[in-house]
């Protein structure tokens, strides 16, 4: 059965890099897999008072509600200082609430990295799964997927022109499947 992958840039830059990883990710995952990129630019900062008085910025609403609806969630981010970029980590924290009723409870996961460095992001990929596990969603434990150099590896129309990376995209998205179809939500 075909399953919704909602996919998480990390970055909100117009050229950004780990958006043209996140493209082609999706253009090589399995067609079991059907991608929707979710924005999270323009989420305003968590601030939990706009829930408790019942008044959600109508963002956070469309992005809850865009999450709710997906089997699995797919993150590609940069690297900021060793972290998670504050707008993927303010996404995850507005997913997270009202108490209750996060959007990541038994949702399945993965996590990609990129950075034009040598270490691939392994910082902010640690991040987002030190986080994901503790809103309980099932996070893919391997193939890590940490793309370094990430910059060498894309062609002038945003593909990847690299076979290594390429057959490591594939496997990766192969493995996804089987983690999305063996962690799928029951209800
Ligand atoms: C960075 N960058 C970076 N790279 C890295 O490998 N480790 C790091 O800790 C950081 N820290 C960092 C902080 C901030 C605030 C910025 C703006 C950048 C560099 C980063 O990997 C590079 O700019 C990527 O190209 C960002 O991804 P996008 O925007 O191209 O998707």
């Amino acid at each position: 059965m075909t399953k919704k992958i909602a996919v998480l840039v990390g970055s909100l830059r117009k050229e950004s890099l780990t958006r043209k990883y996140a493209q082609a990710i999706a253009a090589v995952l399995p067609p079991s897999l059907q991608c929707e990129f979710v924005e999270l630019g323009d989420l305003p900062l968590y601030n939990q008072d706009l829930d408790d008085a019942g008044t959600p910025p109508a963002a956070w609403t469309a992005f809850r509600d865009a999450l709710r609806s997906a089997d699995a969630v797919l993150f590609v981010t940069p690297e900021y200082n060793r972290s998670i970029p504050g707008a993927l980590k303010n996404a995850i924290d507005v997913g997270s609430r009202p108490w209750g009723h996060s959007i990541w409870d038994r949702k399945p996961s993965a996590v990609v990295s990129q950075s034009p460095g040598a270490i691939g992001g392994f910082g902010a990929n640690h991040h987002v799964r030190q986080t994901m596990v503790a809103l309980n969603s099932p996070v893919m434990a391997g193939p890590e997927m940490y793309i370094g150099g990430s910059a060498g590896f894309l062609a002038e129309d945003g593909t990847v022109n690299n076979e290594q990376t390429r057959t490591l995209l594939t496997t990766f998205g192969a493995a996804f499947e089987q983690w999305v179809e063996a962690n799928a939500r029951q209800g």
